[in-house]
């Protein structure tokens, strides 16, 4: 694991950005995988910032997002598509017939997960994959368990995971079950960057890190990724 240190979240904003706007110069086509939560916003308007200045362009880059509710349409104002419409695909000059989405509503869980999985094998899998980490250590949704999941699967929220993201919803309750892509699948990048601020997330970083390799702390199994870069603010990195 690379592990960079930096005073606060305007600052890995910046340097994360940077990191997705040099790849995506050097390989115009590329695959990006894409987080949703509060922790990539100053990534993504780096981007958006770069991206309005004339310094890069997402026209042909192609993406797929990590997860997504189920039982919520699409279009809803809370569902993951439309929060990374609005941070950051409205943003920019990228096709969206080039944007991939788990569904959430698919009727059949495990057809939607072969589905993704051969739609992102099909463009030549994921260069770059961004990555939070949730306040128990989880990855996209895989939450933490006995086994470290594969490819992508319909899985239950755990309640400290329904407890972190309810505040986002103010009209009705938060779904209980998301779709996400698998422990296997995220490992499949060929890069991973995962970034944590705040207090609230040092003791899943402390696990993710310095603990054993368990599915208990699904982050953990990125001590195995052959090329992790792991950006923290310094009240994240506070219990290294
Ligand atoms: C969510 C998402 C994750 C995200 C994490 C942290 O539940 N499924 O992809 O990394 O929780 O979110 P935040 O960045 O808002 O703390």
């Amino acid at each position: 694991m690379d592990i960079r240190i930096f005073k606060n979240e305007a600052e890995i904003g910046a340097a994360a950005g940077k990191l997705f706007c040099d790849f995506v110069n050097e390989k115009p086509d590329c695959v990006l995988g894409l987080a949703t939560g509060a922790t990539p916003v100053p990534t993504y308007n780096y981007i958006a910032e770069q991206y309005a200045a004339g310094k890069v362009s997402f026209k042909d880059v192609k993406t797929f997002n990590l997860d997504e509710y189920c039982d919520l349409p699409k279009t809803h104002k809370n569902s993951y598509y439309t929060f990374m419409i609005e941070n950051l695909f409205s943003k920019l000059d990228l096709n969206l017939d080039n944007v991939g989405f788990l569904d959430g509503n698919a009727a059949d869980p495990e057809a939607e997960s072969a589905r993704y999985a051969a739609d992102i094998a099909s463009k030549g899998g994921i260069d770059i994959q961004l990555l939070g980490i949730g306040r128990n250590g989880h990855i996209a949704f895989n939450e933490p368990a006995d086994e470290f999941t594969g490819e992508s699967h319909k899985i239950k929220l755990t309640d400290s995971t329904i407890e972190a993201n309810s505040i986002y919803f103010d009209d009705i309750p938060m779904p209980r079950y998301a779709m996400t892509m698998g422990i296997g699948s995220i490992m499949k990048s060929k890069k991973i960057v995962l970034i944590a601020t705040g207090a609230s997330k040092a003791e899943a970083v402390k696990a993710m890190i310095n603990g054993p390799v368990t599915p208990q702390c699904p982050a953990s199994i990125l001590q195995q990724h052959e090329d992790a870069v792991i950006f923290l603010d310094e009240a994240a990195a506070s219990l290294l």
